[in-house]
C-alpha cells in the first residue's frame, strides 16, 4: 500500500503543471488516458478526430473539459505542426491511429496513411520543439512477426504484419526506429534533447468502448439487445488486459523517459500474466459468468478476414526495467469492464462519476 501510493506520487510529480499532447484523445483508450492524466495535474493539449457518436467515453467524462482539444486529421501536416510548435509540449503520447484489423482490410490505404504518414507527422513536428520533450508511441502486440508459436513475444523479436493493421503498425516503428536514430540520437541528447520510447500493448477491455468488430463490445451490444453474440476465431489467444494496466504502465513509462532518457528510448511491451492469456471463447464464457446471461454462438461463414492465433507478449523487460505489472487479474479486469457496461445500461448518468472512481479504485490498489 505504502509503496503504491508513492508510486502514485511519482507519477504526479512527473506530470503536474505539465504540458501533454495527447493525440487520439476521443478514442476509447485516448478517454481513459485523458481522465488519468488530468487526476494527475497535467496540462493537456488533444488532438484527434471527433468523437464517433454521443455514447464515446469522451463525451461521457465531458473531455472537453480536461483538455485544449484540437479536432483534426494526423495527416494535415501543417496543422499538427503548428499545434505542437505552439504548445512545447514536455511530453507527447501518440494513441491516435486506425486500429481495427477488420477495418484495415476494408480501408488499407487509409490504415497506412494514418498510422504510418500520421506517425511520420508527429516526429517530423518534433523537430519544431525547442526544449526537452519526452514521447511515448503507442503501438501493438500485432507489430510482432507472428510465427503462430506457443512463445510469448519479446521485445527483440522480429517485426512483421500479415494483416494490414499490424504490417502498418510495425513500419510505424521503422518509422520510428529510423527517426530515433538519423534525427534525435542518444548521443546528440544533449543538443535535440528528445526521447522516443514505444509501448506494445495487448488486447485492451474496458468501460467505453463501442469500436465495431472489437470482441467485448460486440458482446456489449448482443446482451444489451438480448441477442447472441457471434465469435469468429474462438480458439485465438490473446493476452487481454484492463485499460487501466498498460496506461498506468505508459505513464511511468514517460516518467522514467524523462528522468533517463538514454536508459528508455526503447520497446517496451505490457501485457497480463501468461496464465491470463486465454482464447476468444474462455473470455466470453467468463464475460457471460460475470454479466450473469449471455449467449455465444460460432460463426460457421468461413470466409473470415485472416487473423493471428496466437499472440502472447513476455513482459519481463517491463517488469524488471520499469517495476511495472500488472495490478488486476483477468477475473479482476473482466468484472471491472462489465461493472461498467451494467452502470451506463441502467444510470447512464452516473457513468461520469462511476469513471472517476474506478481510476481513483485503481489507483489506490
Ligand atoms: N484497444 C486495443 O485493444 C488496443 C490494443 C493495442 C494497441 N492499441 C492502440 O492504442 C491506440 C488507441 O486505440 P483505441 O482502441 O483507443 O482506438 P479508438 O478507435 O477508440 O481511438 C482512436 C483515436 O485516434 C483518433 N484518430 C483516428 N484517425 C485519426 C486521424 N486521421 N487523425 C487524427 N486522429 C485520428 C480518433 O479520433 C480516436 O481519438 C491505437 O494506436 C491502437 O492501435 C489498441
Amino acid at each position: 500500500m505504502e509503496s503504491m501510493v508513492n508510486h502514485n506520487k511519482i507519477l504526479k510529480q512527473a506530470y503536474k503543471g505539465k504540458k501533454v499532447l495527447l493525440t487520439g484523445h476521443t478514442g476509447f483508450k485516448g478517454a481513459w488516458m485523458l481522465s488519468l492524466l488530468h487526476h494527475l495535474g497535467a496540462k493537456i493539449k488533444g488532438y484527434a478526430l471527433v468523437p464517433k457518436s454521443p455514447n464515446d467515453l469522451y463525451n461521457l467524462i465531458d473531455g472537453d473539459q480536461l483538455c485544449t482539444s484540437i479536432i483534426a486529421d494526423l495527416r494535415d501536416t501543417q496543422r499538427l505542426e503548428n499545434e505542437i510548435e505552439e504548445f512545447q509540449p514536455d511530453f507527447i503520447f501518440h494513441f491516435a491511429a486506425q486500429p481495427l484489423v477488420r477495418e484495415s482490410y476494408r480501408n488499407p490505404k487509409d490504415t497506412y496513411e494514418v498510422n504510418v504518414i500520421g506517425t511520420l507527422n508527429i516526429l517530423e513536428a518534433l523537430k519544431k520543439v525547442n526544449q526537452k520533450c519526452s514521447v511515448v508511441m503507442i503501438t501493438t502486440d500485432k507489430v510482432y512477426y507472428n510465427h503462430e508459436w506457443e512463445f510469448a513475444y519479446r521485445e527483440n523479436d522480429t517485426l512483421g504484419g500479415k494483416d494490414p493493421y499490424s504490417a502498418s503498425k510495425a513500419c510505424s516503428e521503422l518509422v520510428i526506429q529510423s527517426y530515433q536514430h538519423a534525427f534525435f540520437p542518444k548521443e546528440g541528447f544533449d543538443q535535440h534533447k528528445k526521447a522516443i520510447a514505444v509501448a506494445r500493448a495487448g488486447n485492451i477491455i474496458g468501460g467505453g468502448d463501442w469500436s465495431e468488430d472489437r470482441l467485448i463490445p460486440d458482446f456489449i451490444r448482443a446482451v444489451y439487445a438480448d441477442k447472441a453474440i457471434t465469435i469468429r476465431y474462438p480458439n485465438a489467444v490473446r493476452p487481454w488486459q484492463h485499460v487501466l494496466d498498460p496506461l498506468l504502465g505508459y505513464l511511468q513509462l514517460g516518467q522514467k523517459l524523462d528522468e533517463n532518457p538514454l536508459n528508455f528510448s526503447e520497446p517496451f511491451n505490457f501485457g497480463p500474466t501468461i496464465n491470463d492469456c486465454v482464447s476468444v471463447e474462455k473470455i466470453i464464457t467468463k464475460m457471460i459468468d460475470s454479466w450473469g446471461e449471455g449467449k455465444m454462438e460460432k460463426d460457421k461463414n468461413i470466409q473470415h478476414m485472416k487473423e493471428s492465433n496466437f499472440l502472447m507478449l513476455d513482459t519481463t523487460k517491463v517488469s524488471r526495467y520499469l517495476g511495472w505489472d500488472p495490478k488486476l487479474s483477468l477475473e479482476e479486469s473482466i468484472q471491472k469492464t462489465v461493472e461498467w457496461y451494467a452502470v451506463f445500461k441502467d444510470s447512464p448518468s452516473e457513468i461520469k462519476a462511476f469513471t472517476h472512481n474506478q481510476i481513483k479504485m485503481y489507483l489506490e490498489l
